[in-house]
């Protein structure tokens, strides 16, 4: 979710949606009523269940940006894209429109795979058999992330909470705050300790983002530190260097590492203006943390510029910076890409949509390749601007508003201008669109000589790409990847690739 100018008519939204929307427990939103236990978890069917001798693996892609590795990437996995084909979908059995999607799945070691949707989480098996369905203590905007056999996930009613990978059945609950905000956020956890945000700003420019930062035990939920940023955070999406600390980024590009154990700061480094916003966060190289961010007092609309930078793990110093002639707003990714030797990294400049303020305006985006060490363009991709649909929206926002209406759920998705990027194991990028495209980059067309190119591969700018309408729009989680599994979620919809 993300700002916008005409605040007004967000706040009108919010009212008309909490006028129809009901006290969301184990209601009628549930696939089966009579299925409800007291803890709202519907009855276990069709489990795929992980014999007790073989050993557990580790998860193919617990979080939103990918597993901490070794040699950190962020939004990366060993995967290759290419051969796989449709061979699934989830949507909201009532209709397309009658629930709306949290970025994206999680996948666990046995390939289920975890959406965490306005109605709560739902798990899959692999070939698409529902295996549980968990309300959520509140409402949910965030990803779920995988913990050995927990899902994790926090709520808008300022919760955090853990559930049995394979039951659904709650751990625990914590309540870390009265509240926190409707924005779309990422918590992650690393060695036993959950870093998640709750307490609502109100400093924010729409309904969402959040003051403070939690450290709390996986195991149990209880409290080991707490944080307050200088800026609010939004879209929290907390990544782990595996050397004991932790990163993230708040809404203006402020970049901080805390000591994951305490809480402690290490060093932090403040965005120039505490007036810009932005949507994404943080990735991570070995030795680098990037960000990027909306540039000076900005705030990611048409026509206003972005900034990437690159800081120095260790200290926080800055390596390198690039003003991009577009906002930003979305995660980069780091990886590496076909045709090119360095380590790259990849980001999405693109303005945001803006409820009627856009109607029959250009949205322009582009996605750029650039040298992680040195911020050098290695590639870009230039796409049509988007004309923002009859309210200057992403796709499916107008198509799905009377449906949302009726069910009296979150009536509008919103999604930025691009899902955060992933580069698979070939080295070639996959990023969701908010005209509801699935971009597919191959890399430089020298590269490819005998492939065998399907009718709706293109060249642009050199490079080869194939483009799938899938829709709706996509918040930055969209797109998961587990072995011979890519999932990629637009808005209301789960899509599960397979080789
Ligand atoms: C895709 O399939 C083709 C034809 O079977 C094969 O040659 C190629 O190696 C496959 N590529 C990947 C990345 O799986
Ligand atoms: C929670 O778990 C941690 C470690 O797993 C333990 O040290 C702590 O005492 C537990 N807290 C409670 C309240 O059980
Ligand atoms: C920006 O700084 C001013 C002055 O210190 C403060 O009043 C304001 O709340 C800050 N805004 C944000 C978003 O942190
Ligand atoms: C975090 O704090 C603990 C306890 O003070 C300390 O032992 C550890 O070295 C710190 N880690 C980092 C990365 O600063
Ligand atoms: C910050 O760390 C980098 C490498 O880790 C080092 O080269 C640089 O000199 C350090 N900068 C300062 C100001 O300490
Ligand atoms: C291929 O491109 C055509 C024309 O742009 C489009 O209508 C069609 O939906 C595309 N196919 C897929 C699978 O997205």
């Amino acid at each position: 979710m993300v700002a916008d100018r005409a605040g007004a008519w967000l706040l009108i939204l919010a009212w008309l949606n909490c006028g129809l929307a009901e006290e969301k427990e184990c209601d009628s939103h549930s696939p089966s009523e009579a299925q409800c236990d007291s803890h709202g978890v519907l009855s276990a069917d069709f489990l795929q269940l992980r014999t007790e001798t073989q050993p557990l693996k580790s998860s193919p892609w617990p979080h939103a940006r990918g597993p901490v590795s070794e040699v950190p990437h962020s939004g990366w996995t060993p995967e290759s894209f290419m051969n796989h084909s449709l061979r699934w979908t989830y949507k909201d059995p009532l209709g397309q429109y009658m629930n709306m999607f949290a970025a994206g799945a999680v996948i666990d070691v046995d390939e289920n795979l975890f959406q965490m949707t306005y109605k709560g989480i739902f798990a899959f098996n692999k070939n698409g058999k529902q295996i549980w369905h968990y309300e959520t203590p509140g409402v949910s905007n965030n990803e779920p992330l995988l913990v050995d056999d927990l899902v994790l996930g926090s709520t808008q009613q300022g919760n955090a909470f853990a559930v049995e990978r394979l039951t659904g059945h709650v751990r625990w609950i914590a309540a870390l705050a009265d509240d926190a905000g409707g924005d779309a956020g990422y918590p992650n956890a690393h060695e036993g300790i959950f870093v998640v945000s709750a307490h609502k700003s109100w400093k924010a420019p729409t309904d969402g983002g959040n003051e403070r930062i939690f450290g709390l035990h996986v195991s149990n939920g209880s409290r080991i530190w707490q944080y307050t940023p200088e800026v609010p955070v939004w879209n929290f999406a907390p990544l782990f260097p595996a050397d004991g600390s932790v990163v993230f980024m708040d809404w203006t590009g402020g970049v901080y590492r805390l000591n994951l154990t305490t809480g402690e700061e290490i060093w932090k480094v403040l965005a120039e203006s505490n007036k810009s916003f932005g949507d994404g966060g943080v990735a991570l190289s070995e030795t680098m943390v990037y960000s990027c961010s909306n540039f000076g007092h900005f705030t990611g609309d048409e026509g206003t510029p972005g900034v990437v930078r690159a800081f120095y793990l260790s200290n926080g110093t800055e390596v390198w910076s690039k003003f991009l002639e577009m906002p930003c707003n979305s995660y980069p990714a780091v990886g590496h890409l076909a045709g090119f030797d360095q380590l790259a990294l990849v980001v999405t400049p693109g303005s945001f949509m803006d409820l009627f303020h856009h109607v029959g305006r250009a949205l322009r985006g582009e996605v750029l390749a650039l040298d992680a060490l040195t911020g050098a363009q290695l590639w870009r991709y230039p796409v049509a601007p988007y004309d923002g649909g009859p309210i200057g929206m992403a796709v499916g926002d107008f198509e799905g508003f009377p449906a949302r209406v009726l069910e009296g759920i979150q009536l509008v998705c919103y999604p930025a201008h691009w899902s955060a990027p992933l580069i698979d194991g070939s080295g070639q990028v996959l990023v969701g669109r908010a005209d509801g495209n699935l971009h597919w980059i191959l890399g430089p067309e020298v590269e490819f000589p005998n492939l065998k190119r399907t009718a709706n591969m293109t060249v642009r700018n050199g490079l080869l790409s194939e483009v799938r309408h899938l829709g709706s729009g996509f918040i930055h989680g969209a797109i998961s990847a587990g072995p011979g599994l890519f999932a990629i979620s637009t808005c209301d919809t789960l899509f599960v690739f397979q080789k």
